[in-house]
């Protein structure tokens, strides 16, 4: 991680936030400074918690306003992916 600025972090929405394995693995990282960009799969809830609960686990991470996207309509997402990281990068 440490050769990294800008972070993609993608997942499942699971009961309103990120699956406990992902608080799992960003707590390995040390965050400060770096620039974290969240997608999110759902059937509904959009990114629910997710991103505030990304900005508590990830000490000193800029969080950067998340995509979210119909689980069912994933691979037809193609399009609005790419303006969404178009504006970021
Ligand atoms: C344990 C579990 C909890 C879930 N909780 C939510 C939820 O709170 N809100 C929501 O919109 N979708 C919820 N979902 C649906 C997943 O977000 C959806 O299946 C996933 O984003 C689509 O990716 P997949 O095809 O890899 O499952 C949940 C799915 C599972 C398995």
């Amino acid at each position: 991680m440490d050769g990294y600025g800008t972070i993609f972090v993608g997942y499942p929405n699971w009961w309103g936030t990120m699956p406990m394995a992902m608080f799992t693995f960003l707590e390995h990282y040390d965050w400060s400074g770096k620039r974290i960009c969240p997608f999110c799969t759902n059937e509904g809830s959009g990114l629910g918690d997710s991103e505030g609960d990304l900005k508590r686990a990830c000490w000193g991470a800029t969080v950067e306003k998340g995509i979210s996207i119909h689980g069912a309509e994933a691979a037809q997402s193609q399009s609005k992916v790419e303006a969404w990281v178009r504006k970021l990068v």
